[in-house]
């Protein structure tokens, strides 16, 4: 069974331990490298955890990180959901569909109104996903990738309430 867990900054060695496994499981997913994270600095992964109004779950098997997502702080009544990711042996289980359901409750909760993220050009599995979700492409282009020369590519979803069944009602629909 897999359940989620959302982290304090004490959870630190969590995040990392799943950062690390994402990072080197999929690297062709993620803009950030390996390398770019060494094993320890404590200091820079529990800033990352603690982020101002940041929000990151982990979802565990046994114990064990077997996915993870962050949701961070945006600009202009937007925040962005980052670091998604499913370990292989997770896969193919509706764990992708529950961290981001995580985190677009957390950016309800927290009164966004568009939840952004960025998605590398060739990722179509976590594409597909986001427009399952309700992303869809900006047309907007995100950082520049390791190439040199691509660019992510940027996907957004409008956080609208629910329809309002009595305005529905009243319309006579
Ligand atoms: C993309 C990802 C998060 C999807 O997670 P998931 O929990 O497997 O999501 P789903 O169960 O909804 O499956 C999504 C798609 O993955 C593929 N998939 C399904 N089972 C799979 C398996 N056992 N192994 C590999 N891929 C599988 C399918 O294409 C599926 O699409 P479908 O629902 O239309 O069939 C996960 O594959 C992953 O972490 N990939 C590497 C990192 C990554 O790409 N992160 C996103 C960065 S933007």
């Amino acid at each position: 069974m897999v359940s989620l867990r959302v982290l304090t900054g004490d959870d630190w060695p969590l995040w990392r331990e799943a950062r690390l496994a994402a990072l080197a499981d999929a690297p062709h997913a993620f803009k950030a490298r390996l390398g770019d994270w060494p094993r320890g600095g404590e200091e820079r992964w529990r800033a990352r955890l603690t982020l101002p109004g940041a929000h990151n779950v982990v979802a565990l098997r046994d114990g064990r990180p077997a996915g993870m997502a962050g949701g961070v702080p945006g600009q202009g009544g937007a925040v962005e959901l980052r670091s998604l990711w499913v370990g292989p042996g997770a896969r193919g289980q509706g764990v992708g569909d529950r961290l981001i359901g995580e985190v677009e409750a957390w950016a309800l909760r927290s009164g966004a109104t568009t939840l952004r993220l960025a998605v590398l050009p060739d990722n179509a599995p976590a594409a597909a996903l986001y427009r399952r979700h309700g992303f869809v492409p900006t047309g907007g282009l995100g950082d520049l990738l390791p190439d040199g020369v691509s660019r992510e590519r940027l996907m957004a979803k409008p956080l609208g309430r629910p329809p309002d069944r009595e305005t529905d009602h009243a319309r006579g629909r």
